[in-house]
């Protein structure tokens, strides 16, 4: 069975893995909160990527697959920066959307996402547009379409389609246009330029010498504390400096659940290395990344490395690859961004030295204004390094793997979500929902469930659950028949489950059953904790 996106937003809502911003107030578009359990699965995803990225990380040996060894380090930096940040960085005037507004609705949309079908009925040909999911495309156009032309769905056989669906950029003839929410075509703007920053202003007095931004991404607070890393730890490229945090973009039009939203989460590394061995880092973080999320259990038919091709690149990048997954919100055969792995060259720490660098110039030139200066004044400060022992000295290259946190755990979620059968109390098969989620990632690790409340079964649960609650988060529950509480666990991805039953009293074992296989086997009370830390690691 396909997983829908309606089952998944239902469960998450449901079982407290998601919930609208200010819910109460009618929520806030492209904000979200994380209830209990999805705090804990955020929690699981970035404690996983922090550890496997960072803390574990042998600098002594070279990893499997890297071009030799290297150290990986992190930082946390602040959300507003110095202003000139986003400037040298290209987000002030290259950070943008192009958008439409309809004079008559007076709504934005962002102008990609606008699209609609050639109509024509009673001797008129028109442009019906939409901003519907894609799984609802189809039947908004052919509604207003009906509504347009005033006729009834019973004789919608009056109504001829021109041609598939196609981009508000790809109609052509904006008079003919019928805007997403109009009454009337026409109504649709040229595409203008929106910049996404937030702006925010520092100090009480708000003028246009305190406006600072929200960083709409985590690495540039990575480039500019590049010197008091290298010069805090003395340590030797490559090297990597990761950070996990808040990013914001005012995005025209949020969409998708949490997959684009205007708060979110990165997990973001600049890894520094010599030009000269830049291509080799960048192949090693591409394929060690999409590895990742396959040894966290990402279906591999759904999860795909895609490689920018040279038109796609940004501005600063010398080659990019997208690791993206079919998330169920997509239309068949279509792929949404997860994490991109991007060769910046030295474009970021140059401009931070120098200035703003122009896009497009290869070899990068500085931008200059109409008098010959920099268009946008860099620090001055040399962010170059020397090897100390060869000597050499250069501005390192960068390879940037930035992962999102919040598309990460949507594609856990959407991943792990099935519908199968499993037997009830009295052994019949009934249907469930099972969240199939990587022990590692899963909320609550184990279930420590008592038969029944009573004859010493519940005093024999809490104690094993007080000695586990050190180790990880475990639930105790004695509400309800067993079968009910197992299928309660199943549907949040509980990964085992631990009954106390009449047997526990007289040989001192308890039953371990695995969700996805159903298995149950017998182990002694005390070697709980020990099985348990084996089975999650
Ligand atoms: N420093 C490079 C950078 O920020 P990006 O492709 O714009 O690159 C990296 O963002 C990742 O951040 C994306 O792959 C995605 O996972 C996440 N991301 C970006 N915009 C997002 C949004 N509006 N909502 C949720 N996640 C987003």
């Amino acid at each position: 069975m396909t997983t829908s996106m309606k089952d998944v937003i239902a469960l998450s809502k449901r079982r407290g893995f998601i919930f609208q911003s200010s819910e109460i107030y009618g929520g806030l578009n492209g904000f979200w909160d994380y209830g209990p359990l999805g705090v804990e699965l955020k929690r699981n995803l970035k404690n996983a990527w922090w550890r496997d990225m960072v803390s574990s990380h042998n600098e002594l040996v070279c990893a499997e697959g890297a071009p030799q060894e290297f150290a990986m380090t992190g930082i946390d930096a602040s959300i507003v920066m110095h202003p000139q940040v986003w400037k040298c960085s290209g987000h002030y005037d290259l950070f943008f959307d192009y958008m439409v507004d309809c004079r008559e609705s007076k709504k934005r949309y962002r102008h990609d996402q606008v699209r609609g079908r050639w109509v024509e009925a009673k001797g008129r040909r028109i442009f019906v547009t939409t901003v519907a999911e894609a799984d609802d495309e189809a039947e908004a156009v052919l509604r207003r379409a009906l509504k347009f032309f005033n006729v009834r769905a019973s004789h919608a056989e009056e109504l001829k389609w021109i041609g598939g669906f196609q981009s508000l950029a790809d109609a052509g003839d904006p008079a003919s246009v019928l805007g997403p929410d109009a009454s009337e075509v026409g109504t649709l703007t040229e595409p203008r330029e929106f910049n996404l920053m937030f702006k925010t202003n520092v100090g009480a007095l708000s003028a246009d010498d305190n406006t600072a931004y929200l960083r709409p991404e985590t690495a540039q607070g990575i480039f500019v504390n590049f010197k008091n890393v290298l010069n805090s730890l003395r340590i030797r490229i490559p090297f990597g400096i990761a950070q996990i945090g808040k990013s914001f973009r005012n995005e025209i039009t949020p969409r998708n659940y949490t997959f684009r939203s205007r708060e979110f989460e990165q997990m973001e590394i600049e890894f520094f290395c010599h030009p000269g061995e830049s291509e080799m880092w960048y192949r090693y973080w591409r394929d060690r990344r999409v590895q990742w999320y396959r040894d966290l259990g990402l279906s591999s038919g759904k999860l795909r490395l895609r490689e920018h091709a040279r038109e796609e690149l940004s501005h600063y990048s010398n080659g990019t690859a997208d690791i993206e997954y079919a998330f169920p919100f997509l239309p068949e055969g279509e792929f949404g961004e997860l994490e991109g792995i991007a060769h910046r060259g030295d474009f970021d720490l140059r401009s931070h030295m120098e200035g703003k660098l122009a896009p497009g110039t290869r070899p990068l030139q500085l931008e200059v204004d109409e008098h010959g200066k920099p268009k946008y004044r860099g620090s001055g400060k040399d962010l170059s390094y020397r090897d100390e022992i060869t000597g050499e000295k250069f501005i390192p290259h960068v390879i940037e793997p930035s992962a999102g946190a919040d598309r990460a755990a949507l594609a856990f979620l959407c991943d792990a979500f099935h519908q199968d059968q499993a037997p009830d109390d009295s052994g019949k098969m009934e249907p469930r929902i099972v969240l199939r989620l990587h022990p590692r990632l899963a909320p609550v690790k184990a279930a420590i469930l008592p038969l029944v409340k009573k004859g010493g079964m519940p005093e024999i649960a809490r104690k094993i659950y007080a000695a586990l609650k050190k180790q990880c988060n475990v639930f105790y529950d004695e509400k309800d028949s067993i079968g009910r509480r197992y299928r309660r666990q199943d549907e949040i991805g509980t990964p085992y489950c631990i009954t106390i039953d009449s047997d526990t009293l007289s040989d001192g074992t308890v039953t371990l059953r695995d969700r996805d296989s159903l298995q149950q086997r017998r182990i002694p009370v005390e070697r709980c904790d020990e099985e348990l830390q084996r089975l999650l690691t």
